[in-house]
């Protein structure tokens, strides 16, 4: 029989997949200032593969046959619970990233809403503009309508009016950030609460960047406004120890007030003639290798080593803060655990390309100009970036005269045209009808120009290096239309356009 697939040995596997990781960015070079959190530490990471290994066969499912699940747990949620100041009321659940810990919360809240009141309506969630789109991903997939309200410009922490004015009696879920990932500033939970306690709204605290950094940062002197459960109102909290805990990818917690708010958030069945199924998570099969290295790396570090790393990051968010500042550049907010900075004239797409050519990878964001809201470029900093901050803000210096220098590229100008136009032509939202009929429009037309739109965003040759004119192109065109646009690009990444996979 013709075998699908050779067999390969050890050597052939480790080479291929070196070779897959040719063109990867690194995560311990220091030089990502996104979605890596490295601690810096290497004996910590080999401590996490050693607990990893020793439980990655065993199977969270049943906690029954594996009660040592049940015993880590224990122990992750509860140190989560006094970080965020919980008491002995509160019971949480590890999940394995903050998007599931905020599923939890707001399927709990949704059906605490809709039990509560007895009959089906379109419950809806009230966030900031500036929160996670997790929340947009639980409400589509859950049925719930979303209302994102602005922020205000200066401060970039959530505007209690607006938030206030949005809420009606549908509204089962008020949420804000600590800090948002945009621009590591804190909503202002303490007044957010109690406009939510005044209409008897779940209260959800999307802690997944700080829970593990802002109470290690107030403990070493920094202003950090309360924002866990030591304000009256907060229902339900998320963190993340595969963020700032450092912890492998494949941690989070999501934390309830009260285990009967916590009712809500299960789910069982007894409904089949097999075992009786109880997943405290959305997902059913996991292996317990994760929570075992999350329970090592916590116990390692202990509060000395989060202090430790805790004031590394702060040494490194202040000398790029006044770095960036003497390039001219505007840092947005009050930063924590996260730094953005924007600019009046330079097109900071293009800076990061730039930078990007040197090694350094940071995040062109497209910022909200109806609401007052700049592009901007991000930078998650963590203990290893301390290493190579002053290394980075000297690139950046050149980066910034180079961008200066550069001409417009002639796309920019086709861009924001072309996007003014799709602006006054395409809804921002499509009703219901409107977005089927444009499916099967798409589902006629994908294969005729499909190819052409590859090959216009430069796709077709796998990815490109310079991401600067399809961020603008996407930047400019209406979200509903871009939504579309990315899905379908995605998709035929994954397929294998262009590039050989
Ligand atoms: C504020 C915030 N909430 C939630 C999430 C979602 O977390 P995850 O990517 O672990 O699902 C993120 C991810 O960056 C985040 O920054």
């Amino acid at each position: 029989m013709n075998s699908q697939w050779p067999s390969l040995s050890k050597e052939q596997i480790f080479a291929r997949l070196r070779e897959y990781a040719s063109e990867d960015a690194e995560p311990s070079s220091g030089r990502l200032f996104t979605i890596a959190f490295e601690s810096g530490l290497d004996d910590l990471k080999e401590i996490a593969l050693e607990a990893f290994r020793a439980f990655m066969d065993k199977n969270m499912l049943d906690f029954t046959e594996f009660p040592s699940v049940i015993r880590m747990e224990r122990d992750v949620v509860g140190i989560a619970t006094r970080l965020m100041n919980g008491d002995e009321q509160v019971a949480g659940t590890y999940t394995f990233g903050g998007t599931e810990s905020v599923f939890l919360a707001v399927k709990a809240a949704r059906d605490w809403f809709i039990l509560g009141r007895g009959t089906i309506t379109i419950p809806e969630l009230v966030i900031p503009v500036t929160a996670h789109p997790c929340f947009d991903k639980a409400a589509e997939y859950m049925g719930l309508k979303v209302k994102r309200v602005k922020v205000d410009p200066e401060t970039l922490q959530a505007d209690v009016e607006a938030v206030k004015e949005a809420i009606t009696e549908n509204t089962a879920m008020v949420a804000a950030s600590a800090p948002n990932w945009l621009f590591g500033t804190v909503d202002p939970v303490k007044e957010m609460a109690e406009v939510a306690q005044d209409g008897r709204i779940w209260f959800h605290v999307d802690a997944c960047v700080g829970g593990f950094a802002l109470p290690f940062m107030r403990k070493l002197g920094e202003d950090v406004p309360d924002f866990d459960f030591s304000v009256e109102g907060v229902t339900s909290i998320s963190l993340d120890p595969h963020k700032y805990a450092y912890a492998p990818i494949g941690a989070s917690v999501v934390l309830f007030r009260k285990e009967y708010y916590k009712m809500y958030s299960q789910f069982a069945c007894l409904r089949w003639p097999g075992y009786p199924i109880v997943n405290p998570a959305v997902l059913s099969s996991r292996s317990a290798g994760h929570l075992a290295s999350t329970w090592a790396v916590l116990h390692y570090l202990g509060e000395e080593g989060y202090l430790r790393l805790t004031r590394s990051i702060i040494e490194a968010r202040d000398l790029i803060s006044r770095g960036v500042e003497k390039l001219g550049y505007r840092v947005m907010g009050r930063p924590t655990v996260i730094l953005a900075f924007t600019s009046e004239d330079l097109n900071l797409f293009r800076l990061s390309d730039e930078m990007t050519k040197r090694g350094w990878y940071l995040l062109p964001q497209r910022g909200v100009p109806e609401m007052g809201i700049p592009p901007s470029v991000h930078l998650t900093i963590t203990p290893l970036n301390r290493r190579t901050c002053d290394e980075m803000v000297r690139d950046l210096e050149e980066c910034t005269d180079l961008v200066r220098r550069l001409p417009p590229s002639e796309a920019e100008g086709l861009i924001e045209g072309l996007g003014l136009i799709m602006r006054l032509i395409t809804p921002q939202e499509f009703d219901l009808a409107s977005l089927g009929a444009l499916m099967r429009e798409l589902e006629r037309s994908l294969e005729v120009y499909g190819p052409a739109l590859l090959k216009a965003l430069g796709l077709k040759e796998g990815l490109p290096k310079e991401m600067s004119t399809i961020y603008q192109l996407f930047n400019n065109l209406p979200p509903s239309v871009t939504e579309l646009l990315v899905n379908y690009v995605v998709i035929q990444l994954f397929r294998g356009a262009g590039r050989p996979v």
